[in-house]
């Protein structure tokens, strides 16, 4: 997607002393970012307040790297939300994401309309409480018909559990005699996968210095470039973003090749 060069100079002026937005090639930003959100919990702790006070603030984060992407002119921003294995926390934390996903999409409606967002979610929406997946849905709903960039949102997603489903759903189509077992290949998988239609990401951001993919996109992210930053998700910016994709194009994508051949 081209970006609005005027909105995006305005957008990323007064840098920090070191990124500039000038670092940055604008005819090589990634088309699809993926970002692991990570660390509200510490940032909350570090200040000496409740865990659910770091989700709240990572709102904000999010909602900046929503605004960012559309303004560098992304087509897909997607980011891990909820894992398969976030249910593991104590029920009052599970309870403040589940309420705070539901407020969160309600409110940031009039941002995807103002910026012709598209939402998609990635993950089991029949797992979440009946509220949290009505809004989700009105969410999906409300912006089918926008043409900008996509914001997939990763919510009771499981990258185990999507390939289990994707296989699942392939076998009962070959017992049914409507896929062959010589189509099953690669597209065929990926095609049954939620991420279904989306380019892989070429970016993958973890925020707060873990060096794991907490079952996030492991078919997807076969060969994605990582950047982890000690940066807690509360303080992520727009700057950071910027910092991410400047590492990125930095780096040589061989995908398995020989560079310049
Ligand atoms: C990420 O922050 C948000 C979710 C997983 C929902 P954490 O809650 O994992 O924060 P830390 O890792 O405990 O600091
Ligand atoms: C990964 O973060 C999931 C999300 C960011 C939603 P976690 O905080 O749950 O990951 P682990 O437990 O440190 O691997
Ligand atoms: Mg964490």
């Amino acid at each position: 997607m081209l970006p609005d060069l005027d909105k995006l100079r305005e957008y990323y002026a007064e840098a920090p002393s070191d990124i500039r937005l000038e670092d940055v090639d604008l005819d090589r930003i990634p088309s699809h970012v993926s970002v692991i959100m990570d660390g509200n919990g510490r940032w909350a702790t570090a200040r000496g307040l409740d865990r659910s006070r770091g989700h709240v603030a990572g709102v904000d984060s999010l909602r900046e790297a929503v605004t960012t992407s559309v303004r560098l002119g992304l087509d897909v921003l997607s980011v891990y939300a909820f894992s398969t294995e976030n249910w593991r926390r104590p029920q009052r934390e599970v309870d403040l994401l589940m309420h705070l996903f539901a407020t969160t999409l309600v409110n940031e409606l009039p941002l995807f309309h103002q910026e012709n967002v598209r939402l998609r979610f990635l993950g089991d929406l029949d797992g979440l409480p009946d509220k949290t997946r009505r809004v989700f849905q009105s969410g999906l709903d409300a912006t089918r018909d926008h043409t900008g960039m996509t914001f997939a949102l990763a919510v009771n997603y499981g990258s185990r559990a999507e390939i289990a489903r994707a296989a699942r759903q392939i076998a009962r189509e070959v017992r049914a005699g409507t896929l062959s077992p010589d189509q099953v290949d690669e597209s065929a998988l990926a095609e049954r996968l939620y991420t279904r239609g989306l380019p892989d990401p070429d970016l993958l951001v973890r925020t707060s210095g873990e060096l794991r993919l907490s079952n996030y996109l492991l078919w997807q992210l076969a060969y994605t470039e990582f950047y982890v930053t000690d940066t807690l998700w509360p303080d992520f910016s727009r700057w950071d973003l910027l910092r991410a994709v400047a590492s990125y194009q930095g780096r040589a994508r061989r995908f398995g090749g020989v560079v310049g051949s």
